[in-house]
């Protein structure tokens, strides 16, 4: 069930349960009235028997006894005749119906059988000579008390429902309404409306914030949704150039277009480097993947010296001419996948390997920086061009097309370090100048210092 609804519901509740105790207060008020009668008819009897003896003993009009303003005495004659002695000033033809005497003898509420008053509290008071004296008064008041309880209960209860009313409609309007227009915009989204973001009034309510995160979280999905889309167009682009090639050759070679065995061997040995090269391609996809996938790495210490040598003696197996030194003066520790790591080393090294000349030195070094340790592969190469350099982190950037190519490069080495950086909590970048050289460089945080 909705919240609306809820509260519909819930204002729904208290308005019957106010009317059922606006009804049990007027009842018992006109009960506590009618006792107040029934008291005064109690005590009315003796006199009401007084008055009847005096009457049909002496001369009616002798009368001088004093009855309670407003109560009827009569004298109910054996034979069913009713005569009225006393009668309440303004009701001056009142008759109560007494039908039945024996069950008066404690008070009733019966009609009457003539005059204005509509209903009597009657009380019969048995006589010596078998005839009765009858005393009764209107229930007017009791009505009239219940209905004033009734009227201001009834008031009250209308001016808290008018109040309820009022807090509903604004809950609904602040609230509700704003959510409900939410969710439809949201649906509308979900259905193909993907531009489409929700509409904000920011007047500091609970729903203006939440549909200012929604939209920021249809933004940030919109974000990743447009860079899944361009990486699988990417990804599908730069698989398709080595393909083509082999297609090619395999096109070429049914066609009877490679004659001699020198042709087939040179076909067969381009078609491997093509092959090659997709297969490193795919590797580096499912390495990307892999690191996006959040939280899956279990990073231990790890010894970063040992890291760089590492990488510095594969360095030297590929380039024996290149100069590389390892500057670490101390014995760094970090929080690291240590494969990953020597991944994201090796990638900055072996582009200093590919993009610079083999005669320049490579540096590659560790040095403190506060709470972090800044690894860092410096060259001597031609540098990075000022306009391409925000770009070579990602993906499939390759600012040197046709030598990138040709050398085996998939553009994705730099967009890999960045995933690694991001998975240990780190960052990543590059410091270039134009024909003096580049920096690559990452910082992790330093788990344990100066350990010798
Ligand atoms: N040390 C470097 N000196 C000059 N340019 C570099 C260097 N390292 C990377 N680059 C540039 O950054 C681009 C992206 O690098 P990367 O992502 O590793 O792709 P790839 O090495 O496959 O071309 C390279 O194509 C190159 O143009
Ligand atoms: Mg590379």
């Amino acid at each position: 069930m909705t919240l609306r609804r809820r509260l519909i519901a819930g204002f729904l509740v208290i308005a019957v349960t106010l009317a059922i105790a606006d009804l049990a207060v007027a009842v018992i008020q006109r009960n506590a009235v009618l006792r107040q009668l029934d008291a005064q008819l109690e005590s009315a009897r003796p006199l009401a028997q007084k008055i009847v003896n005096q009457f049909t003993q002496r001369d009616p009009a002798g009368d001088s006894t004093v009855v309670k303003g407003g109560t009827y005495v009569g004298h109910l004659l054996p034979n069913g005749e009713l005569v009225a002695l006393v009668t309440p000033a303004s009701d001056p033809t009142m008759s109560p119906d007494v039908s039945d005497p024996s069950a008066l003898s404690s008070p009733r509420t019966r009609r009457t059988t003539s005059g204005v008053t509509g209903r009597v509290r009657v009380l019969a008071a048995p006589l010596k000579d078998g005839s009765t004296a009858i005393v009764a008064v209107s229930t007017a008041s009791a009505a009239a008390a219940a209905q004033k309880a009734a009227i201001t209960m009834g008031v009250a209860a209308l001016v808290v429902l008018a109040v309820m009313s009022l807090v509903i409609a604004w809950v609904n309007r602040f609230g509700l309404r704003p959510i409900r227009r939410m969710t439809d915009a949201a649906d509308a989204i979900t259905a193909g409306a993907l531009d489409s973001r929700l509409e904000v009034v920011d007047d500091g309510t609970e729903a203006a914030r939440l549909g200012a995160a929604l939209n920021t979280m249809i933004d940030a999905n919109r974000v990743s949704q447009e860079r899944l889309r361009n990486f699988v167009a990417d990804a599908s682009h730069e698989l398709r150039t080595p393909l083509t090639t082999l297609l090619g050759y395999s096109a070429l070679y049914e066609a009877g277009g490679l004659a001699t065995a020198d042709e087939v061997n040179d076909a067969m040995a381009r078609m491997g480097r093509e092959a090659a090269r997709m297969a490193r391609m795919v590797d580096d996809l499912l390495l990307l993947a892999r690191l996006d996938e959040a939280g899956g790495s279990v990073l231990v210490p790890v010894d970063l010296s040992g890291v760089l040598t590492d990488v510095a003696s594969d360095a030297r197996v590929v380039q024996s001419e290149r100069e590389i030194s390892v500057v670490c003066p101390e014995s760094f520790s970090v929080m690291a996948d240590r494969d990953h790591l020597l991944q994201a080393v090796t990638a900055y090294v072996s582009n200093a390997l590919r993009h610079t000349e083999p005669t320049t030195v490579l540096v590659i070094s560790a040095e403190q920086r506060g709470t972090q340790v800044r690894i860092a592969v410096a060259d001597r190469g031609e540098g990075i061009d000022p306009e391409v350099i925000d770009h070579v982190f990602e993906r499939f950037f390759r600012s040197d097309t046709g030598r990138a190519r040709s050398s085996g490069g998939t553009g994705l080495g730099l967009a890999i370090v960045s995933a690694i950086v991001d998975e240990h909590g780190g960052r990543c970048g590059v410091d270039s100048e134009q024909g003096v050289g580049s920096t690559f460089w990452i910082e992790l945080p330093l788990l344990e210092q100066r350990i010798r």
